[in-house]
């Protein structure tokens, strides 16, 4: 009988492993193999955000593209070699920067553990603690995320998202990663922080419908603002998205779309659906859910096609395979 029960509650124990391990993947999965990962990953984020804050948003928009482009596998850190382009050299990459934080979390981390810790999970690891050194969030990461072999610039152009896309086009793009409407409405305000090029939205200044007009949807004393930053075909001059607090994470962002001054058409989007504009309005308005929320859907994104068990491999390099 004791037995029996001492079975029973081996084979509860099992079960209850199996469905913890199901997603693939788990808190403080490096905890036995690689007890100080986490820890060497923070002092290393620290060492270059605290340096230089406006590194925070870099660093999140890498995860991000990481996500979106075959999944958390760390393509987007791989380099283009001479038979092939990688993500990071194609035209969405525009602006992507912060690689060198992860090398040295990575380099920190090898020391210690050397051939344990893939490069996916500490780009999620670094893109958590830069947003938390920032104001944003902390939230836990699930690890144990295993590095992919491959890494097309043709992919990184069909699988993220553009800034001129409208609400249909984003919520497919969303819905094809698992995230729903609401994880939109919610990881649209990454765009609390950070800066962008003037071509993600000169179109909405100069030559909307290819009349030489602007965009109806943009608040025109914002767009005469803009101007004066962006002349026709600047490529070169960098915006704030949230002007005056880009390098701290508040909800902010809901504010400025709400009064119609988004940057992109995508942010103006938002705008243009009842979920989203409800979800905008909250956030707006009243002291809102949004750090939560966010901290809810960066998990959920961080899980995006993911490799684990024996798919992929550890890279010693982030910028190689092995
Ligand atoms: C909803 C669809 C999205 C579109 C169309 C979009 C598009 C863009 C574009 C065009 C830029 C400017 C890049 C540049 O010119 O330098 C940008 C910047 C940025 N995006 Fe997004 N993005 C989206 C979603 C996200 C998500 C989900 C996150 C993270 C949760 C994110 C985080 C950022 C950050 C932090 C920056 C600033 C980067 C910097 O300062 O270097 N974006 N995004
Ligand atoms: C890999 O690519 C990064 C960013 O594009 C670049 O800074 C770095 O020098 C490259 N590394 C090597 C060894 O080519
Ligand atoms: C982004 O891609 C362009 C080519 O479109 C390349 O010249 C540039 O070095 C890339 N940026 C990074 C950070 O790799
Ligand atoms: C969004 O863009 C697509 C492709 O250009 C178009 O077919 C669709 O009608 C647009 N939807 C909305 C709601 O504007
Ligand atoms: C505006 O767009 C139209 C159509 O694409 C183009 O023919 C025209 O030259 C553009 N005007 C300016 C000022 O760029
Ligand atoms: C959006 O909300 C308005 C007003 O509440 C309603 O009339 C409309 O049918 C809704 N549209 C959709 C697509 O749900």
């Amino acid at each position: 009988m004791a037995i029996q029960k001492l079975l029973l509650v081996f084979v509860f124990q099992l079960m209850f492993v199996l469905f913890v391990n199901g997603q693939g993947l788990k808190l403080g999965f490096y905890q036995k193999t690689c007890p100080s990962a986490e820890a060497i990953v923070k002092q290393t984020t620290a060492h270059f955000v605290t340096r230089a804050p406006s590194l925070a948003a870099p660093l999140l928009r890498m995860h991000f593209h990481d996500c979106f482009v075959r999944g958390c596998d760390g393509s987007v850190l791989l380099n283009s070699t001479k038979n092939n382009q990688a993500e990071k050299d194609a035209f969405p990459n525009q602006s992507l920067r912060g690689f060198q934080v992860i090398d040295a979390a990575k380099t920190a981390v090898e020391k210690k553990c050397p051939g344990v810790v893939s490069c996916a999970d500490i780009l999620a690891l670094v893109a958590r603690d830069a947003v938390a050194m920032i104001k944003g969030p902390f939230w836990q990461v699930p690890t144990g995320r295993r590095d992919g072999r491959v890494s097309l610039s043709s992919e990184a152009l069909n699988n993220l998202p553009s800034p001129f896309f409208n609400i249909t086009q984003l919520k497919a793009s969303f819905s094809s990663k698992g995230l729903d409407v609401k994880d939109l409405s919610v990881l649209s305000g990454g765009h609390t922080i950070g800066t962008s090029h003037c071509f993600g939205f000169s179109n909405r200044l100069y030559n909307f419908t290819g009349k030489g007009d602007t965009d109806p949807t943009m608040d025109p004393n914002y767009i005469d603002q803009l101007k004066k930053k962006c002349k026709p075909g600047d490529v070169t001059t960098l915006v704030e998205m949230d002007p005056g607090s880009f390098r701290i994470f508040d909800s902010d962002y809901y504010n400025i779309v709400r009064k119609r001054r988004g940057l992109f058409q995508s942010d103006a989007a938002l705008l243009t659906d009842n979920e989203t504009k409800a979800y905008v309005q909250l956030q707006a308005t009243s002291q809102g859910s949004f750090l939560n929320d966010f901290a809810a859907s960066m998990v959920k994104m961080g899980q995006i096609g993911i490799l684990t068990g024996n798919s992929g491999e550890i890279r010693k390099k982030c910028a190689f395979i092995n």
